[in-house]
């Protein structure tokens, strides 16, 4: 991280004093600088000599005392409290009394390390991400103790750089890691659990949520002792459970399964491809729809986008391969449903579209419940199916209603009857996260998305995905989960209840 800041430092036009510890180290931080910006000039980004004006701004050294003249230090060395603060203590004593000394920790609080020095209002927090050249985001923290011109300041020349500084407070994970963190470890639980496996975990989050990547991939790529460690920093100060790495995850660090860095994580990298299953094959279903309302029309929208007949009259349900109940409330959805497994021939998939852990309720009315699985489309543009299978459905049943809607053009994932399926039980206490630190004031709305899409490639923001799905379902859907698992942390914060009551969007 030192080479990678120290290049978008020179890069800016700056003077740079690196300092390594030893000449070895100091050799590979020069090895880090040639080849980032090699590659720059291999790929057409930068000439020759601008490689070599960028360069000539560097000097290394392994003498704190040539840090005497600097404005500004920026602190990357590992990520551990003793040791930071032991180098704070040397750059307090060499630099400057009016330099500004930053430190680049990931979760640590800043304010310890502030608080060993003799200055701690000219202390901040300047989180870059990795890799520092290429990534836009800049976390500028302060705490209660930092001055505010120090931070303004900071802020300006992380913009001067090229960058998006976004100003925060002194908590743990800052924004950006807090929650990614949080939604991380709760697919690490998740898998744990038994609800559902690490590859439907990582699909339902690619296809139905759209991020760039699964979670269990993620995970892998950013290594999981980083993981851990983040984890562990963040759980010290919010004690909050969802931040408690999850024992499966601490467990392949122990055995020293890392992630793509040792070859095997999560995942298995040892160049054998898993061989993917073929996308079902057959007749288009017949499908009936019982109920009602927009979910019914985004289903009837689906079949006909994936050419297949949609039959909605009572009469026509006896021809019928799959019934899907959409109606708006329950009670209604449960009479529809009844009606409809009176109706069908043996052997026809009943689904139910509530995802609030109430499949087996629904499936229990109809006196049939073995034919009865959960259905959910967590964005009806995206080509997700999540079918949930009871503790009364039967075995074949699941599998039968994954291949029709696989044969309806669907990304099919499995999992047990709990509230939110997948995407919505990982996605919505990560907005509910978001959503509060809005609340507490701890940052603003463009700050949080910029984070999340600056800081971790998130194709919109959690305050823009709120809005775009509906603090009204953001509250049902935290409601659900709330009153499943009766954790604090998944009640709906107050500012969702009240944009979710008044009908209004968080911006
Ligand atoms: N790696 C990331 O993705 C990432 C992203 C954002 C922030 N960070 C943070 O940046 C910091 C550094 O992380 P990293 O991944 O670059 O670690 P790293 O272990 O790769 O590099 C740390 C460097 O610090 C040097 N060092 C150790 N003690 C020193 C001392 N006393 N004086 C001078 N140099 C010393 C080491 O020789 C090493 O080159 C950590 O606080 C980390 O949390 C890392």
């Amino acid at each position: 991280m030192g080479a990678g800041i120290a290049e978008v430092l020179a890069r800016g036009g700056l003077a740079v004093v690196g300092v390594e510890v030893d000449r070895d180290a100091l050799e590979r931080g020069r090895g880090h600088l040639e080849s980032s910006t090699g590659r720059a000039v291999k790929r057409g980004r930068l000439t020759a000599e601008a490689q070599q004006e960028i360069l000539g701004r560097v000097a290394l050294t392994t003498d704190f005392a040539d840090l005497g003249d600097c404005d500004l230090v920026i602190e990357a060395v590992p990520e551990r409290l003793d040791l930071k603060r032991r180098v704070f203590a040397e750059l307090d004593r060499v630099c400057r009394a009016d330099a500004v000394l930053a430190t680049n920790t990931s979760s640590l609080p800043v304010t310890d390390i502030a608080a060993g020095t003799s200055r701690p209002s000219q202390v901040v927090g300047v989180h870059f991400f990795n890799p520092a050249p290429v990534m836009k985001l800049v976390e500028v923290i302060a705490t209660v103790l930092t001055e505010p011109d120090a931070v303004t300041g900071v802020a300006e020349l992380v913009k001067g750089l090229g960058k998006t500084p976004v100003t925060i407070g002194d908590r743990a994970g800052f924004v950006a890691n807090r929650l990614l963190f949080g939604y991380l470890n709760g697919a690490a639980a998740m898998l744990e659990s038994g609800h559902a496996t690490r590859d439907d975990i990582d699909t339902a989050m690619k296809t139905g949520a759209g991020l760039p990547m699964g979670p269990f991939t993620l995970m892998d790529l950013i290594g999981l002792d980083t993981c851990l460690q983040v984890l562990d920093a963040i759980y010290a100060e919010s004690r909050d459970r969802r931040h408690a790495a999850s024992p499966l995850l601490r467990e392949l660090v122990t055995a020293g399964l890392l992630g793509r860095k040792t070859g095997r994580g999560f995942y298995a990298y040892d160049g054998v491809e898993q061989a993917k299953p073929d996308a079902p094959d057959g007749p288009r279903p017949v499908v009936g729809i019982v109920g009602v309302g927009p979910l019914a029309d985004a289903i009837a929208a689906l079949c006909d986008r994936a050419g297949t007949q949609v039959r909605d009259s009572a009469a026509e349900l006896a021809g019928c391969d799959l019934v899907v109940e959409a109606a708006e409330d329950a009670e209604a959805g449960r009479a529809l449903l009844s009606a409809a497994a009176q109706a069908v021939k043996p052997g026809t998939v009943l689904a139910v579209t509530s995802v609030d852990g109430s499949v087996i309720r629904q499936a229990m009315a109809t006196g049939r419940p073995a034919d009865v699985v959960g259905l959910h489309l967590p964005d009806p543009a995206a080509p997700l199916a999540e079918i949930a299978a009871t503790v009364a459905t039967a075995p074949d049943v699941a599998g039968r209603a994954a291949e029709l809607a696989g044969r309806l053009g669907l990304t099919v994932v499995r999992c047990r009857d709990r509230a939110g399926f997948i995407v919505d039980a990982l996605r919505f206490p990560y907005l509910n996260d978001a959503a509060a630190m809005l609340g507490a004031g701890y940052a603003d709305a463009d700050s949080i998305d910029a984070a999340m899409t600056l800081g971790c490639g998130y194709p919109t923001g959690p305050i823009a995905d709120l809005d775009r799905l509906g603090p009204d379902r953001a509250v049902t859907v935290l409601n659900a989960l709330h009153a499943e698992t009766r954790d604090p942390a998944l009640a709906p914060t107050p500012l969702l209840v009240e944009h979710a009551t008044a009908g209004r969007p968080l911006r």
